[in-house]
């Protein structure tokens, strides 16, 4: 069963002349994790900023769990959990009285306070950092802080505007597996990132904007077969590779074929019906076949056709 956690509709911001956001709509559901992508310029940031009530749309609506950004901007606010591309921590504070601060600021009192400072801080790893002054963590660490503070209020929508941007691949790792608890945690999560790879590990839908319109949106699957009606296959053959090659060229829906070391890739036009005949085919023809696979759906591959790269 999915739920909707968040539904943007028709979202629109114009800075001058310049739109920002054009007629942007989507939804988000519950315990989801969504890739937020385009170029530089295309319109994530004003987008997250007005879900995260920091500013507001020129017209359009986004409504969180019933809750207007418009309406009701400091109810979704309880909700919403932002993280901005900019993380800079205040002076004199070590990072549990940094946590400290903003649990005060979110109305936590008491123990509960002092309970959810420290279990946050745990959760992201930051036990053996708590007594280091929170401006002189190292980029991983204050991104890690950065988060912490972002969940003191246990808010249901996570808004991360490029958290990886910077980090070492162990961090990245790291943080990564962090998304995925809090996913698990049923928490929602969009996340704006530039590295695809990452975020094609990640996430379960991707949104794609460009010039402040909505490109593409859906599961990598579904949009990589949209936007393209051949994949690419790779077929991995004991004996001499030129035999696989000659078979496959003369065969129906197979394109572009080439020897990629002991392997023959080939684009291919048919559906999985195809592919298993195909495949039955090739035995029957006496090749000795120990992989036959379709190359993944490839993120930066959506990117660079549903976008055309124009920068605003
Ligand atoms: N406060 C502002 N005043 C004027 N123009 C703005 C303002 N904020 C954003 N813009 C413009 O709106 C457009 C969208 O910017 P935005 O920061 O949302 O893009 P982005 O997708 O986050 O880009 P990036 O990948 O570089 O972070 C840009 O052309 C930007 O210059
Ligand atoms: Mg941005």
């Amino acid at each position: 069963m999915t739920e909707s956690l968040l539904e943007v509709r028709n979202l629109c911001r114009s800075f001058g002349s310049m739109r920002a956001v054009d007629d942007v709509s989507f939804v988000l559901e519950r315990g989801r994790i969504y890739g937020f992508i385009g170029p530089n310029g295309a319109g994530k940031t004003t987008t997250m900023r007005i879900l995260a009530t920091l500013d507001v749309p020129d017209s359009g609506d986004a409504v969180l769990e019933g809750l207007s950004v418009l309406v009701e901007p400091r109810k979704v606010r309880d909700r919403v959990g932002f993280m901005s591309d900019q993380f800079e921590p205040y002076a004199n504070l070590d990072v549990l009285q940094y946590l400290d601060f903003f649990a005060r600021a979110y109305g936590l009192r008491g123990r509960e306070r002092i309970d959810v400072v420290r279990s946050v801080a745990s959760f992201c790893g930051l036990d053996s950092f708590a007594t280091r002054p929170a401006t002189g963590l190292s980029k991983g660490m204050g991104q890690r802080l950065h988060l912490a503070k972002t969940l003191l209020h246990d808010p249901s929508l996570l808004i991360l505007d490029e958290p990886a941007s910077g980090l070492d691949p162990r961090a990245r790792i790291e943080f990564r597996a962090l998304l995925r608890e809090l996913s698990a945690a049923g928490k929602t999560i969009l996340i704006s990132s530039h590295i695809l790879a990452e975020l094609s590990e990640t996430c379960d839908g991707v949104l794609v904007i460009e010039q402040g319109r909505l490109m593409a949106s859906g599961k990598i699957g579904d949009i990589a077969r949209s936007v393209r009606d051949r994949h690419r296959m790779r077929m991995r053959v004991l004996g001499e590779v030129e035999h696989a090659q000659r078979f496959l060229v003369v065969q129906p829906q197979v394109h572009e074929v080439r020897v990629v070391e002991t392997s023959v890739e080939f684009e291919f036009a048919g559906d999985d019906e195809a592919a298993a005949e195909l495949l039955a085919r090739a035995v029957a023809g006496g090749l000795r076949i120990v992989e036959f696979v379709a190359q993944g759906a490839n993120l930066e591959e959506i990117f660079m056709t549903t976008t055309r790269g124009r920068l605003s």
